[in-house]
């Protein structure tokens, strides 16, 4: 079968969050699986060339790649991944998917699958043209839709993507739902919210109309580049299978850590947050959590940084005003670091509003590092409260769970231990999820 998929990002050569990871995981993976699979992306000018493998410009603006042996097609010129206006968003992603259109007149393929809105508006195009055209459609965040007036933009297919609510207004992921003949959330929990008020954003109702297409299928991570017995970003490897050899492992990488920024190596458990700082995150427990590590005893480590300037300021004065030898706040993106501070940690916090799918916290359980989360999307799926991890419902409790999480690490280690264990048990990888899509596909076509 030869899929192609169609999307914004792809890790690491174009990656801004998870997209780009689930990308280049599940393409790699079913490659693996035997399935032919190319990956289409906009060339922006940020992509760097040294990881490509051979290069050639097929036509003008066409531009053929490969990735670790994944193949690659870059589409036109772009200059950076996203922006902040909405209309020249939209405009960006239309000219890419016009590119899109032109390029696949004559390719031939079974399966074209989409990754979000920004190449949303490829599904109504693809069916005007061929109805027989088999779309699948995954839904990374169902609150990024692609909406601006309508007589901002020109030369779409206005009748597909208008918005149900306001005619003045387009949306772009409407026009995708209602063209795809399968869509599917990054995980099961999500498929669900999505289709409430709250998570379906204006779009429930319209979901409602294809709920009998809909189903999630939880992300995977890959377990190659994310496995702390060879990780080379570590500075000492350990495996899971025995917990006190980890424990040491993960004792010694955190005492390199400490020592490198200084650090002050008493206090303990150490808590990470490892992520963008936008609202979806859960903000304002990201900063009590900081606090409470730092009244409590513990040490913490922020990795992450805002793409709005306000957020940004706000992080800069809460990293000062708590500045000392038990904080470390990050914010330039650092792949090597992360690798250390999950393989560091004790518990890392993921307190997010909403969450789709979440890799962190599997990527983190992979590492012995505990997860306190809400339980909302994929990290619902993934963590069970007192088996692997902490989990709240309302996002009031989140100080108390971290509490008691902090209680179970030091008052009750063997607790601490079986939490490590189950973590760790669960197959994460891409394996059992590409297998899904492979059904799906099936019978799509
Ligand atoms: C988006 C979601 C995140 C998900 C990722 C990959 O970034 O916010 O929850 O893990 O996409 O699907």
């Amino acid at each position: 079968m030869k899929i192609i998929h169609i999307a914004s990002e792809m890790a690491p050569i174009a990656k801004v969050g998870g997209l780009g990871d689930v990308v280049y995981g599940l393409a790699k993976e079913q490659r693996a699986q035997g399935e032919k699979v190319q990956i289409i992306l906009p060339h922006y000018t940020s992509i760097d060339h040294t990881l490509l493998g051979k290069e050639k410009e097929v036509a003008p603006g066409v531009v053929e790649a490969q990735y670790e042996k994944l193949p690659l097609l870059l589409l036109g010129k772009y200059a950076q991944i996203y922006g902040n206006d909405p209309t020249s968003e939209i405009k960006r992603f239309a000219s890419f998917c016009h590119e899109v259109m032109a390029y696949l007149e004559n390719e031939s393929f079974d399966i074209i699958h989409l990754h979000d809105w920004p190449v949303g508006l490829l599904a109504p195009m693809l069916k005007a043209k061929n109805p027989d055209t088999r779309i699948v459609l995954s839904i990374h965040n169902f609150f990024h839709q692609g909406q601006c007036p309508k007589d901002q933009v020109e030369n779409l297919p206005f009748d597909a993507i208008g918005d149900p609510h306001d005619k003045s207004q387009i949306n772009i992921l409407k026009g995708a739902l209602l063209n795809s003949d399968a869509i599917v959330a990054v995980s099961p929990k999500y498929a669900q919210e999505i289709l409430t008020e709250t998570g379906g954003a204006g779009l429930d109702q319209v979901l409602k109309q294809k709920q009998n297409i809909l189903t999630g299928i939880l992300n995977g991570i890959d377990t190659d580049y994310w496995n702390p017995e060879d990780d080379p970003f570590l500075v000492y490897h350990y495996g899971m299978d025995d917990i006190d050899t980890a424990q040491v492992g993960k004792e010694s990488n955190r005492a390199h850590l400490f020592h490198e920024l200084n650090m002050d190596r008493i206090k303990s458990p150490l808590v990470c947050a490892i992520t963008r700082l936008v609202p979806q995150k859960g903000l304002d427990n990201i900063e009590k959590a900081l606090i409470f590590t730092l009244e409590n005893g513990g040490n913490f480590m922020l990795l992450g940084s805002s793409p709005c300037p306000d957020t940004q300021a706000r992080f800069n004065d809460l990293a000062a005003k708590y500045k000392g030898p038990n904080l470390h706040c990050h914010f330039v993106f650092d792949e090597k670091l992360a690798h250390m501070v999950y393989a560091s940690s004790d518990m890392i916090i993921i307190p997010s509003e909403f969450e789709p799918c979440g890799l962190t916290q599997m990527i983190a359980m992979r590492y012995g590092t505990v997860p306190i989360v809400r339980c909302t999307g994929g990290l619902a799926d993934t963590v069970q409260d007192g088996k692997n991890g902490f989990s709240c419902i309302n996002a009031d409790d989140f100080d108390k769970t971290l509490s008691k999480a902090f209680d179970t690490y030091r008052n009750h280690p063997h607790i601490w231990k079986e939490l490590i264990l189950q973590g760790q048990a669960r197959d994460f990888s891409w394996s059992e999820s590409a297998k899904k899509y492979a059904a799906i596909y099936k019978t799509s076509t």
